[in-house]
């Protein structure tokens, strides 16, 4: 790609890949120039390039390589290094996603540039601050030139903190993509549930990576607590670990624990498809699970995808071995389809692609 791209767009971590996917492409169906910015958070080959091979991801133009570190560190070595990438390629919008460090630094980096910042997936809030996505999310969202919300709740929670300009109720781009695989998961189920003995139904997906789950002694103890009453009660568990957790796991877990490394997201998504149950404290999971009709059970205090749990589609439960055995066996989805006020009609990409379109079009007649 020469000369001046349209849009910049900064993603980092796992979850930003998956949500880049279709807007990317709605993007280049839309003829806008883009290039990804890939800030290097996380660089692991099943954390990064699986999904930019499993998504048809175009390549990162650049590639900050910032790896790990103390989120001040990390945080502050993309700012400088995007400042610089910034004003190297003169993006004339600048497009960020979710909540991670890389979101931060990508938002941050543009405003003190002034870049217009675009946010997908605005306004969502668990409103406990002692998340770091959260102090993520609120900054970027009062950075944002324009905040692209994936829920009415989320456009409530940003009107009450001021922010109504430029403010757009999209749909989440996660359900495009669900929508866009669903038909291919039928296909995949015996070649991804075979290698590892389970049968459609008759299995649960774990997934924890959060630090205030991992990093707290008791409340870590308790949740391999939780999840071995699960795989010794109810049905085996299937793990994908993250990285953050490889080292923390107890040699003397049963065998109906099946650890595995971090899915791609095809298989990801079809082992979530054919589960019995999710118990996850990933944000992105609660809604996949949703997505895909499996019940879920949260081992988090909060959620800041509150509507499913008034749905009664997911439960939030503590990591008590007692609590989380009850909620795994009681966990039914409550028969139908995924009631399409939620998170729109699975073209949230298309509609960001208009959106940017009418400004960039608005900002050349009025520069
Ligand atoms: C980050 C996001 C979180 C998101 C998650 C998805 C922040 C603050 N958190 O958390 O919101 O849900 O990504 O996975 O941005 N590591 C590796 N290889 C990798 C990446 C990480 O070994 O490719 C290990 C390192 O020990 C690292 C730790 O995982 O220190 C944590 O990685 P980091 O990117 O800081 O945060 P995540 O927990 O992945």
């Amino acid at each position: 790609m020469t000369g001046r791209p349209l849009i910049m767009t900064v993603v980092g971590a796992r979850p930003q890949f998956v949500k880049a996917a279709p807007v990317s492409r709605a993007l280049a169906r839309a003829g806008l120039s883009e290039i990804l910015v890939h800030t290097g958070q996380h660089y692991d080959w099943e954390m990064s390039q699986a999904f930019f091979e499993g998504l048809s991801l175009p390549a990162p133009a650049v590639n900050l390589e910032v790896g790990s570190g103390p989120h001040g560190q990390q945080t502050g070595r993309m700012l400088s290094l995007l400042e610089s990438t910034i004003l190297e390629r003169q993006p004339q919008f600048v497009l960020v996603y979710g909540d991670t460090n890389s979101t931060l630094a990508g938002a941050l980096a543009a405003a003190k540039l002034y870049v217009p910042v675009m946010h997908v997936e605005a306004g969502l809030r668990s409103f406990n601050r002692k998340m770091p996505e959260e102090v993520n999310r609120v900054v970027t969202d009062h950075l944002a030139a324009v905040n692209f919300a994936p829920t009415q709740l989320a456009v409530s929670n940003l009107q009450q903190e001021g922010i109504t300009e430029n403010v757009f109720l999209v749909g989440d781009v996660m359900l495009d993509l669900a929508r866009e695989t669903e038909a291919s998961l039928e296909d995949r189920k015996s070649s991804v549930l075979g290698p590892l003995g389970l049968t459609p139904s008759g299995y649960v997906v774990a997934t924890i990576h959060r630090p205030e789950n991992t990093d707290d002694p008791s409340r870590w103890k308790a949740i391999l607590e939780s999840v071995r009453g699960v795989a010794e009660e109810v049905a085996p568990v299937v793990w994908p670990i993250h990285p953050r957790v490889r080292h923390q796991l107890p040699s003397d877990l049963p065998a109906t624990i099946k650890l595995v490394p971090p899915a791609p997201y095809l298989e990801m998504q079809t082992l979530v498809r054919f589960a019995s149950a999710v118990i996850t404290d990933s944000g992105g999971l609660q809604k996949e699970a949703a997505f895909r009709q499996t019940p879920c059970v949260t081992l988090r205090p909060e959620t800041e995808w509150r509507e499913l749990v008034e749905c009664g589609l997911n439960v939030l439960v503590e990591p008590d071995r007692t609590f989380v055995v009850q909620a795994v066996r009681a966990a039914k989805w409550p028969g139908g389809d995924l009631p399409p006020h939620l998170y729109g009609n699975g073209h949230a990409a298309d509609a960001i692609s208009q959106i940017i379109d009418r400004r960039h079009a608005d900002a050349r007649r009025d520069p």
